[in-house]
């Protein structure tokens, strides 16, 4: 007997939205972000996909470089977070990957592991999100360095932290900082994530670094026909259907009371799966293509439904708690998080499979 409740992970849609991204990116290069073992879908199995249409791919750390190299791939990776001890900075020396540098002791540990003159140093500038970055007179110092040292690439990095609004305050400013950076060096830049590739801001950014949007999980084009499409689907079935009187309790500390007769689906998939237990009553479920409003707290690994107006659902009406036809980010707005966190906190309960 199985469990019904797995995750489906659609790597047609990956390469659909690949090649979306491809063409909103036009002469910009694109480094495919596929840390976070490709945002929850599986990073080799992504890669694989990504690295026919990206021009590079980006991880977070050096460990996620080494599942990349393990697994045979000799695109273009980049360290996004740079070495964090001389292992690292050695492991980025031999294999010659690209890294973000983001402060001088990181530059420090990379020179003594050997650093190649023609291997990609991205040094990352703080414009305003004060997560990571040089401040001040760091980079022309860096600069220095790295031109004393006979290094022959290095490129300007930043990032944005409310990439969404273009017209916020803190877009402004870093924008009006970033550009005050990059005008005065030329070198190789990097700015957009997806968020900023989507809004097409006129700055300099050489390459970008979209994630979500590649996943299906980001915002969409003004163009209809350029939709992005979700790559994960998160699917069961419904395991038990009771029949709820009126003023009865629902689930655990009795969040949700019935205010009418009630047909009450239960389906097996709860946070134990990574189904967010903050999601709130009226968290939309879609079942038999219908969306249903979750009802009561979820368990480890259950959520009960409201189908009181789906006379049609049934035990073993198939259930999509995100997916193609239910945004992840629909769930998460219902759960006070986002979608990247669903996607990227799923652990190895249900079981992943991968479509071509
Ligand atoms: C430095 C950096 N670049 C790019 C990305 C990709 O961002 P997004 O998934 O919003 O496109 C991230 C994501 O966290 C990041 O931290």
């Amino acid at each position: 007997m199985t469990r019904p409740t797995h995750i489906n992970i659609d790597l047609g849609a990956l390469r659909h939205n690949a090649v979306l991204t491809r063409s909103l990116a036009g002469n910009r290069k694109v480094s495919a972000a596929v840390k976070g073992d490709a945002y929850g879908h599986g990073m080799t199995q992504c890669a694989q996909v990504l690295a026919e249409y990206a021009n590079g791919l980006a991880v977070a750390f050096c460990e996620e470089a080494s599942q990349l190299l393990d697994a045979g791939f000799d695109c273009t990776i980049n360290i996004l977070e740079g070495p964090f001890d001389k292992d690292d900075a050695t492991f980025i020396a031999n294999n010659r990957l690209e890294t973000v540098i983001h402060s001088p002791a990181q530059l420090d540990l990379l020179v003594s592991a050997g650093l190649q003159a023609d291997s990609m140093v991205w040094l990352k500038i703080d414009t305003g999100m004060h997560r990571l970055g040089l401040a001040g007179a760091d980079l022309e110092t860096l600069l220095r360095q790295l031109e004393r040292s006979g290094h022959r690439r290095t490129g300007l990095m930043s990032h944005l932290g409310d990439a969404e609004s273009p017209e916020s305050p803190m877009t402004k400013m870093q924008i009006q900082r970033w550009r005050a950076t990059v005008e005065t060096h030329s070198l190789p830049t990097s700015l957009l994530n997806s968020a900023g590739l989507l809004e097409s801001f006129a700055v300099s950014s050489d390459w970008v670094r979209p994630g979500i949007l590649l996943y299906g999980a980001g915002g969409q084009p003004d163009k209809a026909e350029k939709k992005f499409i979700p790559v994960m689907q998160l699917k069961s079935s419904v395991m038990a259907i009771r029949r709820v009187p009126a003023g009865e309790f629902v689930g655990y500390g009795g969040r949700w009371q019935a205010e009418r007769e009630s047909r009450v689906a239960t389906v097996p998939v709860g946070y134990g799966d990574g189904y967010p237990r903050t999601a709130a009553n009226g968290t939309p479920v879609l079942i038999s293509g219908q969306r249903c409003p979750l009802v009561g707290r979820v368990s480890m690994d259950m959520i009960t439904v409201d189908v009181t107006d789906h006379p049609s659902v049934a035990v073993g009406s198939s259930v999509e708690l995100w997916g193609q036809h239910l945004p992840v980010n629909d769930v998460a707005a219902k759960a006070d998080t986002i979608g990247y966190e669903l996607l990227t906190r799923l652990p190895d309960r249900a079981a992943r499979r991968w479509i071509t």
